[in-house]
């Protein structure tokens, strides 16, 4: 089922055009220095699951959340002393924080992947920046190729890889800096390099003082895959096809059940309520057990999340 895919030009028309297609909760590929994002509304969470959807990613990484200024991070973050001085430094720029969220941040859970922190970034590039103005909000954006494949750094490598499966590309020519962001996290005591990118460590440590602690996690491309990632207290069943003993039920499709992800059966509806239905779930302390959820499209990173969220602990 494909949509024919726009290439809008960086000039007043096609900026309008690219942020009121992200209004509309469709999907729009932009430069960053860094690469090319596939951008979507933050805060809508049927658009968030679109990107997961386009990208076929098998699994729901946390996304990096972009921001036209650094002034708007404190509505979605506890803001500090470290992410101010590395703001100060670096944004806008090739630097992505991770940061606690704050109460009421409206954000999709699909973005943070259920997390209690987001990764934001203010980036530099000036079509970015204008269409990050343009549409006002918070824009969710991976990098825009498919699951598996290279970071683009060009629209012709956005197009090569998701040409109709997204509404535009806004194309202002090669990616500077051709690297994806360096991400730190200010979440602990000790600000964290979660993943080496653009901006070297060496500079983030000038401004910070003392040296960056270490992801020891295994996989540092993916951080937010690590076993700090969220699950539910309770023990989780999967493939159930009714609930046993005090067991909450979380349904797909109609069926009778405590929650349901997407009572007419349609994953994007499953996906972008996910998190959100695990999280409502754990708030009663009770197992939990799931229907089935089909294994295709979407059905895969649920799937694969749900997996993590029942795996023993
Ligand atoms: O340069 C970039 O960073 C590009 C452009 C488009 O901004 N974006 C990008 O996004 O590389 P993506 O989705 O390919 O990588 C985002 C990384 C993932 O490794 C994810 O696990 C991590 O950010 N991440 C996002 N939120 C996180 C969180 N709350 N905690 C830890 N890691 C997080
Ligand atoms: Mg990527």
């Amino acid at each position: 089922m494909d949509i024919e895919t726009l290439r809008l030009g960086p000039d007043e028309a096609g900026i309008l055009q690219a942020a009121d297609l992200l209004s509309a909760g469709a999907l729009v590929s932009f430069p960053t220095e860094t690469v090319y994002g596939l951008g979507a509304d933050a805060r809508n969470g049927t658009a968030v699951a679109g990107v997961f959807a386009a990208k076929g990613r098998p699994s729901f990484n946390p996304l990096i959340v972009h921001l036209a200024q650094t002034t708007q991070a404190q509505v979605f973050v506890e803001w500090s002393d470290a992410a101010e001085i590395l703001a100060a430094a670096f944004w806008p720029g090739p630097l992505t924080l991770v940061l606690p969220l704050k109460e009421g941040h409206g954000l999709s859970s699909l973005v943070t992947a259920g997390l209690d922190t987001v990764a934001l970034r203010v980036p530099a590039h000036a079509t970015a920046r204008r269409l990050l103005a343009a549409f006002g909000g918070p824009v969710a954006a991976p990098s825009a190729n498919p699951s598996g494949r290279i970071s683009p750094t060009t629209a012709a490598h956005v197009l090569a890889g998701l040409s109709g499966k997204i509404a535009a590309v806004l194309d202002d020519g090669p990616c500077t800096v051709g690297l994806e962001s360096t991400i730190v996290g200010l979440t602990g005591d000790t600000p964290m390099l979660l993943r080496a990118g653009g901006l070297p460590q060496e500079a983030i440590e000038a401004a910070l003082g003392p040296p960056l602690a270490q992801n020891s996690g295994p996989d540092i491309t993916a951080p937010g895959q690590l076993t700090s990632h969220y699950a539910p207290a309770g023990a989780v069943r999967l493939n159930a096809t009714k609930p046993k003993g005090n067991e909450l039920y979380l349904g797909f499709g109609n069926m009778p059940c405590d929650l349901n992800l997407s009572a007419s059966g349609d994953l994007t509806e499953a996906a972008a309520n996910l998190f959100d239905c695990l999280h409502q779930l754990d708030a009663k302390a009770r197992p939990i057990a799931v229907a089935p959820i089909p294994e295709h499209g979407l059905g895969h990173a649920i799937n694969d999340r749900l997996q993590r969220a029942a795996a023993p602990r």
